[in-house]
């Protein structure tokens, strides 16, 4: 029991990629409160570095770093400066994510492809920066933001949700091969939460007031998701305690799915 209780407050080192908004942001929050060292690594900077200073104001150990998650040498780059100021990352949270509400037939490849850049080759880039580490050390926690939408399909969404299914089959299969490594990888499904991206996707969609009331209509809960709901799982999936969990998938979504 002792022991357990010294395990929970063993803080480590986290990067929040997309830690400066959303539900980036609010699992840096989690994971800064359960003790955890946390770099927020973003293309916002600016937002990147309040964030660092709200959780340095709370206590917590942080540092902002300046990261495209499409760009390799800034991976590289920021995956080093996280490292440098906090320690060798051990817990890895993908949040970097971005889509626009169009039908399939109106989307052209260079959409697809920064689709695709962001929400599944990012993933493959930081998880390949951080995992060789991770598996010398024996211990890791790997969790990536995917979304109801690569369950179930989401109208208006085809390219995103083929991405975020490839996050998924990527998550299982890395929680496989790392699996006597003391690492584990799993996968949390927002359903919609009422973030920026959210905002700005419906905003930038025709008839954005039906759509909010369609989105809620979705939900057996009617109503959408909040940043710190879904950041309350991945804290969880990046704990200690969450062990014994590999190659999960866990929609955080009111009831959207089930399965
Ligand atoms: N909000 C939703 O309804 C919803 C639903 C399902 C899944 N998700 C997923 O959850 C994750 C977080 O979404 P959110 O709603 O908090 O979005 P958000 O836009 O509020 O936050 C995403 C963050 O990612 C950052 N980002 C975008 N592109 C980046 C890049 N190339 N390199 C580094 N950082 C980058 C943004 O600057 C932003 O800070 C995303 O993966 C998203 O796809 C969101």
């Amino acid at each position: 029991m002792a022991q357990a209780r010294a395990a929970r407050l063993k803080g480590r080192v986290a990067v929040v990629c997309g830690g400066a908004r959303g539900i980036g942001r609010a699992s840096a929050l989690a994971l800064a409160r359960e003790g955890n060292a946390v770099a927020i690594a973003d293309l916002r900077e600016d937002q990147a570095a309040a964030v660092a200073s709200e959780l340095q104001d709370a206590g917590a150990r942080a540092v902002a770093v300046a990261m495209d998650v499409t760009d390799p040498a800034a991976v590289r780059v920021g995956m080093a400066h996280a490292s440098d100021a906090l320690g060798a990352v051990e817990v890895l949270v993908n949040c970097a994510g971005w889509d626009e509400f169009k039908p399939f037939l109106a989307t052209e490849e260079p959409f697809w492809r920064r689709v695709i850049a962001i929400n599944y080759e990012g993933c493959l880039r930081t998880t390949q920066a951080v995992l060789g580490g991770m598996a010398e050390r024996g211990w890791g926690r790997i969790v990536n933001l995917s979304s109801d939408a690569a369950r179930v399909g989401s109208a208006q969404e085809a390219v995103y949700a083929g991405a975020k299914a490839a996050v998924i089959a990527f998550t299982k299969t890395i929680a496989r091969e790392f699996a006597r490594d003391g690492i584990t990888a799993n996968v949390v499904c927002p359903g919609s939460t009422d973030t920026d991206m959210l905002e700005e996707m419906v905003r930038g969609a025709p008839d954005s007031e039906r759509l909010v009331g369609a989105l809620e209509r979705a939900v057996p809960m009617r109503r959408l998701g909040r940043p710190p709901e879904v950041a309350e799982a991945v804290a969880f999936l990046a704990s200690e305690e969450a062990g014994y969990i590999t190659g999960q998938t866990l929609s955080v979504s009111g009831g959207l799915t089930m399965a």
